[in-house]
C-alpha cells in the first residue's frame, strides 16, 4: 500500500510539473484541478491525502490557499503532500483565490465514513482542551481565527495533529495561527490525537441539519 500511495504521489506531482501550473490560466479550470485532488463533490481523497473542502468557512479556505501560495504552509522538507498542495495553487492570483474560496464554501459538505477509532472518554478529555477556540461542537470560531472541525475526514484530522507536534505544519515565523496549534499540540500525545479525532468525527455522525 505504501509502494502505491508513493507512486500515486510522484505520478501526481510530475503530472502538475508538466501540466498543473499551464491548466490553472483560468479560472473554471483552477476549480476543475482542485477536484482532480479532492474530489468531484472536494469531498477528499484519502490516497492523495486531500481533504474534505466543501463548505468550509471562506476565511479559512482563502487564509489556506495563501498560505500554501505564499510558503508558509507546504514548504517544511517533510511536508510532502503540503508541497502538492502548494504547487497546484502557486499561480493563483487574488481575484481567482478569492472566487474560489466563496464558490467552495457556498458547497455542501458530505457526511463522512468514519475510518479511526479511539477511546471516545479520553477523546472527550482531550477535547475540553479544544472547545475555547473550536467551540463546543467543534464548529468553529470565526473571531479566534479556528476554523470548524466537523465535517472533516478523521484521517486528515488525525494527520494535522501530528503534523502540528512535529512541526511539519505551523513552524514557519508568519503562520501565526499555525503556531497556536503547535502549542496545543506539544501537550498531548499520539493515542490521545487518535482518541479525540475519534470523539470530533462522532459528533459528525450524530444527526444535525445545519452543520
Ligand atoms: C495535487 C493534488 C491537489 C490539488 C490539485 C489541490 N489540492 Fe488542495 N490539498 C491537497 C493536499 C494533499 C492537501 C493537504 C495538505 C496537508 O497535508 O497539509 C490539501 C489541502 C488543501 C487545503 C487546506 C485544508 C485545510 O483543512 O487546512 C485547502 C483549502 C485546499 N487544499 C484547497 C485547494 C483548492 C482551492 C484547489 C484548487 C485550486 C486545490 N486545493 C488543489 C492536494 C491538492
Ligand atoms: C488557542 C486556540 C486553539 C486551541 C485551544 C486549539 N486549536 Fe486547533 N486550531 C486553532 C487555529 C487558530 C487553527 C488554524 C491554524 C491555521 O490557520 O493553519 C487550528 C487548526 C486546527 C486543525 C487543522 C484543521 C484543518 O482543517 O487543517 C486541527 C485538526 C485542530 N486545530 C484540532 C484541534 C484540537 C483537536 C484541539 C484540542 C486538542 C485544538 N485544535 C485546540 C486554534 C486552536
Amino acid at each position: 500500500m505504501r509502494k502505491i500511495k508513493s507512486s500515486i504521489f510522484c505520478l501526481t506531482i510530475s503530472f502538475l510539473f508538466t501540466f498543473g501550473i499551464k491548466i490553472i490560466a483560468m479560472e473554471s479550470d483552477a476549480y476543475n484541478l482542485c477536484q482532480s485532488c479532492h474530489g468531484k463533490d472536494l469531498s477528499g481523497n484519502e490516497v492523495l491525502g486531500s481533504p474534505s473542502i466543501a463548505g468550509m468557512e471562506e476565511w479559512y479556505l482563502l487564509r489556506q490557499i495563501s498560505n500554501f501560495k505564499d510558503g508558509i504552509r507546504g514548504t517544511h522538507d517533510k511536508d510532502l503532500m503540503g508541497l502538492t498542495m502548494r504547487l497546484s495553487v502557486m499561480n493563483l492570483n487574488d481575484k481567482q483565490k478569492r472566487s474560489l474560496s466563496s464558490k467552495i464554501s457556498l458547497m455542501k459538505s458530505k457526511k463522512l465514513e468514519q475510518s479511526i477509532q479511539g477511546d471516545l472518554v479520553t477523546g472527550e478529555f482531550v477535547f475540553q482542551h479544544c472547545i475555547s477556540c473550536h467551540g463546543e461542537f467543534a464548529e468553529g470560531d470565526a473571531t479566534i481565527s479556528a476554523p470548524k472541525l466537523t465535517g472533516q475526514n478523521d484521517w486528515y484530522i488525525y494527520r494535522q495533529l501530528i503534523n502540528f507536534q512535529k512541526g511539519i505544519r505551523g513552524q514557519h515565523p508568519e503562520d501565526l495561527y499555525g503556531r497556536q496549534m503547535m502549542e496545543m499540540a506539544e501537550m498531548f500525545n499520539e493515542e490521545m490525537f487518535r482518541d479525540v479525532t475519534a470523539y470530533i468525527s462522532q459528533i459528525d455522525q450524530a444527526p444535525s441539519e445545519d452543520r
